[in-house]
């Protein structure tokens, strides 16, 4: 296709075509009846004018069977947009259990990418050809909109919460990122590329621009520099809850209330340690809030899921990435 001129962006993404066939879908059914109604009102506004000063219309009592008709048609066309259109939303919004997590943070005017291995990257992410690529992202200051047309993936970027977004790149290649929400004097200029690698090339690429530690390792240091075990202890003795475990599982609050602990709720519990507190525990903990920055709160997620990750194995949830030996992830139960 002419590339000055596309109707659609490329795809290049597992869910682009899906997308792309559901908004032709949309579009015939929308030019189709615009086309027909304005047909419709120009031929009969024509076909029954009126012709003389005393003419009185023949009254009708109705007519069933075309009010049947114009009632059943519309409604199966709706029911298939909207089953499909469900169907698509569910897939797009359900990441795959084997997806790789990369960690994206937003902020005036830049995107920053976390990558488990400890890569980072600004304005720029590098993932693996076919392997499924799940997005967890949060702002520093205002919304963002990280927005990859090739992928199809466009989703806002909240500052005091994640996001998350996935996609299963299908074609190598460099693809634009830009952002999609008006978000200050620079808007114009926060874009970036996603480079779309074959898988060894892309490992070869983590393991050359090493970023030294993992996110994790990074997290156990801050946890201990900001001397969080001293409270969680691992003996189950500290004052607080022992995190191993934690991660991925239910925890009974003292409002007898349960809650899955993922990464919205660790986050919430170290900012705001008071808004759940798990039963049998005391509302002890000093908030964090201020003390330590978005990147830090992801080391210390990801610390605490590698806790439950060391004593669960691989049936707790949250993604693991293909390792960096070239070892394919384990499939992951939920
Ligand atoms: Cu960030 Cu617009």
């Amino acid at each position: 296709m002419n590339p000055t001129f596309q109707l659609f962006p490329e795809a290049a993404s597992s869910t682009a075509s899906h997308l792309d066939h559901l908004t032709i879908y949309l579009l015939i059914v929308a030019t189709t009846f615009t086309v027909l109604i304005f047909a419709a009102v120009f031929y009969f506004a024509i076909k029954y004018r009126r012709r003389e000063d005393h003419e009185r219309p023949v009254e009708i009592e109705g007519a069933l069977p075309l009010e049947i008709l114009w009632s059943v048609i519309p409604f199966v066309l709706m029911m298939v947009m909207f089953s499909w259109g469900a169907s698509v939303f569910f897939e797009m919004s359900r990441p795959p259990d084997d997806a790789m997590n990369v960690y994206i943070v937003g902020k005036q005017w830049m995107w920053k990418a976390q990558h488990l291995e400890g890569q980072r990257e600004i304005n720029e992410l590098h993932v693996p050809l076919g392997h499924p690529v799940r997005l967890t992202m949060t702002s520093e200051d205002v919304i963002h909109s990280f927005y990859m047309p090739a992928f199809r993936v466009k989703f806002d970027v909240l500052p005091g919460r994640y996001t998350t977004a996935w996609f299963n790149p299908t074609k190598p290649g460099k693809y634009h990122l830009f952002c999609a929400e008006y978000c200050g004097t620079l808007h114009s200029g926060m874009i970036g590329w996603i480079y779309v690698m074959e898988p060894a090339e892309y490992e070869r690429w983590l393991a050359g621009g090493a970023g030294g530690e993992s996110l994790a390792g990074s997290g156990e240091k801050l946890f201990q520099f900001l001397a969080c075990a001293n409270c969680h202890r691992t003996d189950k003795q500290g004052r607080c809850p022992n995190l191993q475990g934690v991660f991925g599982s239910s925890v009974q609050l003292t409002t007898n209330q349960k809650v899955t602990a993922d990464e919205a709720y660790i986050r919430e519990s170290i900012l705001n340690p008071g808004a759940k507190i798990v039963a049998g525990y005391q509302n002890i903990m000093p908030s964090f809030q201020g003390l330590v920055t978005e990147e830090e709160l992801l080391q210390l997620i990801e610390y605490i899921k590698s806790l439950s990750n060391r004593s669960q194995g691989p049936s707790a949830p949250g993604a693991q990435p293909p390792a960096a030996s070239g070892k394919q992830p384990q499939q992951q139960n939920r």
